[in-house]
């Protein structure tokens, strides 16, 4: 099957290709004018990463650089190792940054590409299907402080991203199925046949090689594309849309997931959690039909991702999602449905109705 291209307009104008193999487009993507490569690759990658870091050898001087695990890649040290690392090798604004893992390796790839040198040109090879459909795309880069999570980073966009799918035949599977927390959200905020084709779907054939896998990664990222195209910076949407906030539908919530269990709980199943979690909140504070709310609960649980959680209280939670960077002022800030794909913001909601929604997903699923 061809190789699809999906083309990201606006002021830095960049191209996401989906397909398999497409890793090998990298040396053409980065072109002849780039003399040296910093590859940032998770370094749970392991051999995994020599094929790449080696078609690149042939091109460039390049420096492979080992990331920590996970969240543990973002942090100021890691960044700061990075600059070092470019210092020392020479690196030009006329270099290039490439990216090679999960999230974290794009977040911290990404803001080590934005600060060095005011901005250097970076390109993304996302590993797992979290970071194809969301942090490789789109351009926010970030680490993380002791506050909480991204609360650093710079919009920088990508050269280019490549979603190689042949690179998700060795991610585990329950990254796979964390992955899928971020496509349904797509589905819930955008595109509902996302969640058809999750309904209709047996979850075991959604893998590397299956058509629908496919059909939804290309969803998702085309879903994220015209989110950013229409309001890159996160300033707002037109007409009530919330723009590309729209994106944190279920972060809130999940972002103090993450932070409470030390990052113990996957990102995308944080996610999961944080979308039943709003959905509760907009059948109490809103008008979302309780049909709409069952079915975050069916095609989330359908495909392996949690939708309940009783491992923080409601008030360390609520505390958490205070110092969220997505609460404005000292008001708290959520993405809610009024339907599918009909998104708004709801600010300021009542503490009995954030934890009556806290109480049902600590009770129900
Ligand atoms: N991950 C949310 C965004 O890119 O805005």
């Amino acid at each position: 099957m061809n190789d699809t291209v999906m083309h990201v307009g606006g002021a830095s104008p960049y191209d996401v290709v989906v397909g398999h193999g497409v890793a090998a487009r990298l040396p053409a993507l980065l072109g002849p004018s780039v003399e040296r490569v910093a590859v940032l690759y998770a370094g749970s990658l392991g051999a995994l990463a020599d094929p790449i870091v080696d078609a690149l050898v042939e091109h460039y001087d390049v420096l492979a650089l080992g990331l920590p695990e996970g969240e543990r890649a973002k942090t100021a040290p890691v960044a700061a190792d990075c600059w070092e690392a470019l210092g020392e090798a020479g690196f030009t604004r006329s270099d290039a940054v490439v990216t090679l893992g999960g999230g974290s390796a794009t977040d911290l790839g990404g803001f080590v590409a934005a600060t060095w040198l005011r901005g250097v040109r970076v390109v993304h090879l996302p590993t797992t299907l979290l970071a194809m459909v969301d942090a490789a795309v789109g351009g926010k880069t970030g680490i993380n402080t002791g506050a909480g999570k991204n609360l650093v980073g710079a919009f920088h966009e990508p050269a280019g991203v490549l979603c190689d799918l042949s690179l998700l035949a060795s991610l585990p599977r329950e990254e796979l199925v964390a992955g899928l927390g971020e496509v349904i959200k797509c589905g819930f905020i955008a595109d509902p046949e996302i969640l058809e084709i999750v309904e209709r779907t047996d979850p075991d054939v959604l893998n590397a090689d299956s058509a629908e896998l496919r059909e939804l990664v290309e969803r998702a990222i085309r879903v994220k594309i015209d989110v950013v195209v229409g309001d890159l910076r996160e300033e707002g949407g037109a007409d009530g849309h919330p723009g590309r906030e729209v994106l944190n539908y279920g972060h809130t919530l999940a972002h103090a997931i993450e932070r409470t269990s030390d990052y113990t709980v996957r990102h995308g199943e944080a996610v999961a959690i944080g979308c039943v979690y709003v959905a509760e909140l907009a059948a109490r504070a809103g008008s979302l039909e309780p049909a709409v709310v069952a079915r975050h609960r069916a095609t989330l649980s359908r495909v392996g991702l949690p939708t309940s959680y009783d491992a923080a209280s409601f008030d360390d939670l609520h505390a958490a999602m205070k110092v969220d960077k997505k609460a404005r002022g000292s008001q708290l800030r959520f993405v809610v449905l009024d339907d599918l794909a009909s998104p708004r913001i709801l600010a300021g909601p009542g503490e009995a109705d954030l934890r009556a929604a806290y109480e049902a997903i600590t009770s129900a699923g």
